[in-house]
């Protein structure tokens, strides 16, 4: 009998188990769509700037970004990038991602690895369950020529008529730019 009850019991909490979201099968589909993401931008950006060069960039970046954002979504997925300091202002932070983007600049100072910055996390939203993922976006130098401190004049008008409000400059390479962020309602 006691046995029965024991296989009944693990029975049980298997099915529990199976039914629950797995965290770290979400957070796999979550890079794998991170990826997807940032490699198609890349080119995207690359042969905007090889073709038209940099200004070209400003404008292909502010065309293509949301629609490879879009692609890489669905599915209840929801990708995009975030800063504290953003280019974009839909691409604002929210207190989620705020807070744990601070957390990076902290981290960082101390010397903690990009790499280690990783989060994911189901978060309890009233009686709905949202799973969300975030991981740090660097600078390299390629990226200056848009986010530096020095501008060279085209792509500072390009960015003026585009982004008005822009708080996205100042930057050197090393630095945090921001993050790469994902939602999936559960
Ligand atoms: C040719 C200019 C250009 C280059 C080079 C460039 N960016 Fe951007 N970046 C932009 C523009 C324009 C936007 C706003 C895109 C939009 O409207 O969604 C942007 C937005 C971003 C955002 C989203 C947050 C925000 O501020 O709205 C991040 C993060 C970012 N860039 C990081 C980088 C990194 C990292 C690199 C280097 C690998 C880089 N960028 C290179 C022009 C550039």
């Amino acid at each position: 009998m006691r046995h029965i009850i024991y296989l009944l019991l693990s029975l049980t909490s298997l099915a529990v188990a199976a039914d629950s979201p797995n965290l770290s099968e979400l957070q796999a589909d979550a890079q794998q769509r991170i990826k997807g993401f940032s490699g198609d931008l890349k080119s995207a950006l690359q042969a905007a700037i090889s073709s038209g060069g940099l200004p070209d960039g400003v404008k292909v970046c502010k065309d293509q970004a949301p629609r490879i954002a879009e692609k890489w979504s669905g599915d209840g997925w929801q990708i995009g990038r975030t800063s504290l300091k953003v280019r974009n202002s839909s691409n604002q932070a929210d207190a989620w991602e705020q807070q744990l983007l601070l957390d990076y600049m902290a981290k960082l100072t101390s010397g903690t690895k990009p790499a280690q910055l990783k989060r994911a996390e189901i978060v309890s939203n009233g009686d709905t369950e949202v799973f969300r993922y975030m991981q740090p976006i660097m600078l390299d130098t390629m990226c200056v020529a848009c986010h530096g401190s020095q501008l060279a004049k085209p792509v500072q008008q390009q960015i003026q008529q585009h982004y008005p409000a822009d708080l996205a400059t100042g930057y050197s390479p090393g630095e945090l730019r921001g993050a790469f962020t994902v939602k999936k309602q559960l």
